[in-house]
């Protein structure tokens, strides 16, 4: 029986999704998609899961892109009907709990847009970055004009759109397209001990943390802080804001329940 594309486990209140073709350095295609979307919808359900870590499997790739012979054999018209179902890169966007993106190796294309969509970037330093589409006489499709814009800026976006040129683990650091930079195959680790100290913190709160600084990138900043103000009163008045509380005038260790 041949290998899944996609491992999903758990360690504790941490999911961890492995991409596991390694052979094609682990480039998205549909049944990639299809299972990565799948195991999102699984972690997002189950209540012991607290922040998700993604990865890829073998030591050359994070992602090496979106699988380019899968485009070779697509008519415009069937790409459009691709783009109007739901989309990978907008299911981990989406994801309601955090999510880090644990990257060594290539992460191109397709595979930068995946990290974009994630909230958290930790990079390792064989890590290389590129929006390749250019190359390929395309564009980026799925958050490399738009997400990539918002995290380092239109002028390194542009950079990186027009040039297609690969940027090393350090200048993706430098230029902010990363969040943590670690040596060579601590990514992972790091990852996970990153994901571990949020997941100490109440469910509710990381959720809505999450929200409100996705939402300061589309809202106005009035609106951004009206947004704000509802939120830290959703958490206020949840189970775990007053146990938080709580926890700190008695001088004891808070226990979040998720409620
Ligand atoms: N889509 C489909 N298959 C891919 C792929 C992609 N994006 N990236 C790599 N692969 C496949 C290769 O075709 C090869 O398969 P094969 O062994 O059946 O021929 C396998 O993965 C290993 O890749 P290979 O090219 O042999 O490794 P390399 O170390 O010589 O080169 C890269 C690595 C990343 C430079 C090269 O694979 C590459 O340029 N890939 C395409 C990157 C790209 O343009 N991505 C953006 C797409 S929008």
């Amino acid at each position: 029986m041949s290998e899944p594309s996609i491992l999903l486990e758990r360690d504790g209140p941490l999911g961890i999704i492995t991409l596991n073709r390694p052979e094609k350095l682990n480039a998205l295609n549909e049944s990639v998609r299809q299972e990565i979307m799948a195991a999102v919808d699984q972690l997002a359900d189950d209540p012991q899961v607290r922040v998700a870590v993604i990865h890829g499997a073998g030591d050359k790739a994070f992602v090496a892109g979106a699988d380019v012979s899968e485009f070779a054999a697509r008519t415009a018209e069937e790409q459009r009907e691709v783009y109007a179902r739901r989309r990978v890169y907008d299911a981990v966007a989406e994801f309601p709990k955090p999510i880090i993106a644990a990257i060594h190796g290539y992460c191109l294309g397709g595979g930068n847009e995946l990290a974009l969509a994630c909230d958290l970037r930790v990079a390792d330093r064989t890590a290389q970055f590129s929006q390749a589409e250019i190359r390929l006489g395309i564009i980026p499709g799925a958050g490399g004009t738009q997400r990539l814009a918002r995290l380092v800026g239109p002028g390194q976006a542009l950079r990186m759109g027009l040039t297609g040129d690969y940027i090393d683990a350090e200048e993706a650091y430098r230029i902010g397209l990363v969040e943590l930079l670690v040596d060579e195959g601590e990514h992972f680790d790091k990852a996970m001990e990153l994901a571990g100290r949020m997941a100490r913190w109440s469910p509710i709160a990381l959720g809505l943390v999450k929200k409100s600084v996705r939402a300061a990138m589309e809202l106005p900043l009035v609106e951004g802080l009206e947004l704000e103000k509802e939120l830290f009163l959703e958490a206020f008045a949840s189970d775990d804001g007053q146990e938080g509380v709580q926890a700190f005038v008695e001088k004891r260790r808070p226990v979040f329940k998720g409620s």
